[in-house]
């Protein structure tokens, strides 16, 4: 019997990963809208950005423009990574016009009221779920839970702390504190799921404009990683692993665990404190924290979405 697809919100800061998981989400869910925040690039770049993916794949979900700045902290981003425009790399069309309205939070808030059992996807910073939270407190209880890139036994942007979290750990610490279903997809299990070439060559043999458009994006995702890290064979690319833990669960193996940020730490803001103490005594587990994944079958998931809408 097969199941409905899933009803989710996808909250994100495009980003070439962010893309990717726009083209997952599509093809596997049913995306109620897409919500945009700052972080890889300014709110104006990660909008603009997120507008062309969801043109290109001839969605109808609405674009709804989110936070500009963090709930406490100055924005940071990371054009280091993802270049100015936050998907340097590739051909891309312009946008088909402006986001539907710039209120993300408001629709976050009106659709999960709308709608009982709709799963939170959050794939950058959490300043627009956290705002959603803490103006309307009605919303733990009404929503499906939250599925989200970030954090992770190491950090990406300093040695404690991921991108998404070390934006804004305040709106991440309202999030891991929420109280509802919380799955975490962290850098410990992204950089599991890598675009080496072979993957990429996998994407670029694709009939089609969208093949090219994403599999030059990936390249140029990966140069920049490789040109960052040692002994790397191609970008990690994080975000679709937030969609695919709710699409495709078999693929990951993950442990129960308490998990809380760190919001004052001088060097430690933006940490993902995750209690792997084995004693009696730890804090009531919060977070369904991914530890694995099938890279291969993972990668196939992302081939076979590109396919669905390759032309
Ligand atoms: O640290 C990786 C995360 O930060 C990914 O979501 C990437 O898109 C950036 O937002
Ligand atoms: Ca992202």
């Amino acid at each position: 019997m097969s199941t409905a697809p899933l009803p989710i919100i996808l909250d994100c800061d495009p980003g070439h990963d962010d893309a990717i998981a726009i083209v997952v989400a599509a093809r596997h869910t049913e995306v109620l809208g897409i919500t945009t925040v700052s972080g890889n690039a300014p709110l104006s770049a990660t909008t603009r950005n997120a507008i062309i993916m969801r043109d290109l794949l001839g969605m109808s979900a609405p674009v709804h423009a989110g936070a500009e700045v963090p709930l406490v902290r100055p924005a940071r981003h990371a054009a280091y990574v993802h270049g100015k425009s936050g998907m340097d790399g590739a051909d891309l069309p312009e946008p088909s016009g402006p986001p539907a309205s710039r209120d993300a939070v408001g629709f976050i808030i009106d659709t999960c009221r709308a709608q009982e059992g709709v799963w939170l996807v959050p794939t950058g910073p959490l300043t627009n779920i956290a705002l959603a939270l803490r103006s309307a407190p009605d919303l733990a209880a009404r929503i499906a839970g939250i599925s989200l890139m970030g954090g992770g036994t190491f950090g990406n942007s300093t040695a404690a702390a991921e991108f998404n979290i070390l934006c804004d750990p305040e709106a991440a610490d309202i999030v891991f504190s929420y109280g509802g279903p919380l799955i975490m997809a962290g850098l410990d299990l992204t950089h599991q799921f890598q675009a080496v070439p072979a993957r990429v060559e996998m994407v670029r043999a694709l009939p089609g404009h969208l093949a090219v458009v994403l599999a030059d994006l990936l390249d140029f995702f990966s140069g920049t990683y490789r040109s960052r890290h040692h002994g790397i064979g191609g970008a990690a690319v994080h975000d679709p692993c937030a969609v695919m833990a709710l699409t495709h669960p078999h693929l990951f193996q993950r442990k129960f665990a308490h998990v809380e940020v760190e919001i004052h730490g001088t060097r430690t803001a933006g940490m993902t404190v995750i209690d792997q103490r084995a004693l009696r005594e730890v804090p009531e587990p919060n977070c369904d924290w991914l530890t694995g994944i099938d890279a291969d079958a993972g990668w196939q998931v992302i081939v076979d979405a590109i396919t669905h809408f390759s032309h």
